[in-house]
């Protein structure tokens, strides 16, 4: 489904109305090469109840990218994590300007946005979503070189991080024929799909391949970063991942209709290089 994610993304871009400039940028982001977690996990969602794939579940499940890389391109900023490498490719504001890649973002950002909210029923998920991951953004940053507990680390994931994969679920699950007690089961899959996925990211910080994950490793501790290696060994924290998994697959096979494409998605995320 990447390449059908892959097109509709480029159309909303390439119609929007403003500068070659800032479409360029937009782009370069856009096609740098995301593996697209939030929109297959939001189709996937959507399919399980045997719906077919239409205009309206992609363009906002292509919404969700939009965010996505809307706050990886802040994320990037010299402010935030300064990073150079994004993608395999130099982070945007290297490769054109600062000026260029906040306002990039900021587009980015309302225009995920702004398709969601043709939805009554994701409007308010959707920005209740950028706001807890802005707000995860933040407390990031203002953790840098800091005594926090557990709580207060999980809490900061479940925002920059749990905010987005959470909404990529109500997307497919708001859309996709669920009763009220299945969408609140899929969100809370949600949630925790989006901390295991972060605990991922802080090992593959530690013991993933610069090569294969395309961005620059082992910062978060030179940052004064506040990870999941604080609190955990390394031994621990693979245990932590077998299991959350174990617990969002079981949850996911519970479900009614046919559950094995997105299980098998989900498989392949708990043994990610990159
Ligand atoms: C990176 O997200 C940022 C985190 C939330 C850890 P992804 O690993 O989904 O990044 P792309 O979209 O594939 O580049
Ligand atoms: C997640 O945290 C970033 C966002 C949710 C925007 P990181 O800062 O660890 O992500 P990477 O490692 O730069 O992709
Ligand atoms: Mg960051
Ligand atoms: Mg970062
Ligand atoms: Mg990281």
């Amino acid at each position: 489904m990447k390449k059908e994610i892959d097109k509709y993304i480029n159309s909303i871009i390439e119609n929007m109305k403003v500068s070659d400039r800032l479409k360029s940028a937009m782009l370069y982001s856009i096609n740098a090469g995301g593996k697209r977690v939030r929109p297959e996990i939001a189709l996937l969602v959507y399919k399980i109840r045997n719906r077919e794939i239409d205009d309206k579940i992609l363009r906002y499940a292509s919404a969700i990218e939009l965010i996505h890389t809307a706050s990886l391109i802040h994320d990037d900023l010299p402010g935030i994590d300064n990073d150079n490498i994004r993608r395999h490719k130099a982070t945007l504001h290297k490769a054109f300007d600062e000026a260029t890649a906040i306002l990039s973002g900021d587009l980015l950002f309302v225009k995920g946005l702004e398709i969601l909210s043709e939805n009554d029923k994701l409007k308010t998920m959707a920005s209740l979503a950028v706001e807890n991951l802005i707000n995860g953004e933040s407390i990031d940053t203002q953790f840098e070189n800091c005594d926090i507990s557990k709580g207060e680390w999980e809490s900061m994931v479940k925002g920059k991080t749990g905010a987005l994969i959470k909404l990529a679920f109500e997307v497919g699950s708001c859309l996709g024929g669920y009763n009220e007690e299945e969408i609140n089961m899929l969100r809370q899959t949600g949630i925790d799909l989006g901390l295991v996925f972060q605990i991922s990211d802080d090992l593959l910080d530690i013991i993933g391949n610069e090569k294969l994950v395309g961005k620059r490793l082992k910062k978060d501790r030179q940052y004064g970063k506040q990870t999941i290696l604080k609190f955990h060994s390394l031994q621990e924290i693979n245990n932590i991942i077998e299991c959350y998994f174990k617990e969002i697959v079981d949850n996911l096979r519970n479900l009614d209709g046919n559950t094995l494409e997105i299980v098998n998605y989900i498989i392949l995320l708990k043994d990610r290089k990159l």
